[in-house]
């Protein structure tokens, strides 16, 4: 019974990088991909990705607040999305495709604002026990690259407005996450013209046989 459930259960693949990076949409690509291959296929975000988690999003990029509200507003927002939408997904064979998970937390919170990582680790297994992506991948780019695609974008939001040196820190966390989560992170030049992207994306799915 139990190996059985574990067989259908559907794969879990998350995003992340730098505002700028340009990972929107290769997720979608990649959906499109995996359905076409008969693959159910969730793709979702965070924060957010239910109607409570969205509402949090609209607090966390518009709304000042301090750092351990941050935090705490961050895996709220998680826990909600993982009970409500991502636990069942994966348990119906959904693969989920989920832009921006905890690593996020990790550079943005961690590294980017200097809170505590012990206490992120903390909330990390709170809240989602001992679930971690199957697959990360990282679209990694420069930050002063990274901030020239924003500045032809919408408006920035609280984060987005950070200086470099911000991104640097948070570049700087991934790079540690990658290191210490060797097994699922796969690093993408994200600083190449956006074929080339796609070429690595399709080239990591291809050696999975996904
Ligand atoms: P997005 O623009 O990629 O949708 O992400 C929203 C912002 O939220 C982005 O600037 C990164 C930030 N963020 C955190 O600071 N911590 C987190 O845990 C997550 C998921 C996002």
């Amino acid at each position: 019974m139990h190996a059985a459930e574990a067989a259908t259960r559907g794969l879990f693949i998350t995003f992340e990088g730098i505002d700028g990076a340009g990972k929107s949409s290769h997720i979608d690509a990649m959906a499109a991909h995996l359905r076409a291959s008969g693959r159910s296929v969730l793709v979702t975000r965070e924060p957010g990705g239910t109607p409570l988690a969205e509402r949090l999003r609209g607090e966390l990029l518009n709304t000042p607040m301090d750092e351990l509200t941050e935090v705490l507003l961050v895996f709220a927002a998680r826990r909600d999305h993982l009970t409500q939408a991502i636990e069942p997904a994966l348990s119906r064979g959904t693969t989920v495709l989920c832009d921006r998970f905890t690593d996020s937390t990790f550079a943005y919170q961690g590294a980017g604002r200097g809170f505590d990582a012990g206490v992120l680790q903390q909330l990390e297994s709170w809240v989602q026990h001992d679930l971690q992506p199957d697959l990360t991948l990282w679209f990694d780019i420069r930050p002063e690259q990274a901030a020239q695609r924003l500045s032809t974008a919408r408006s920035p939001d609280r984060f987005e407005q950070l200086d470099t040196a911000f991104f640097h820190r948070v570049r700087h966390g991934y790079e540690q996450r990658a290191r210490s989560h060797a097994r699922r992170f796969v690093r993408i030049d994200a600083g190449l013209d956006r074929e080339s992207v796609a070429s690595q994306v399709a080239d990591v799915l291809k050696a999975r046989g996904w």
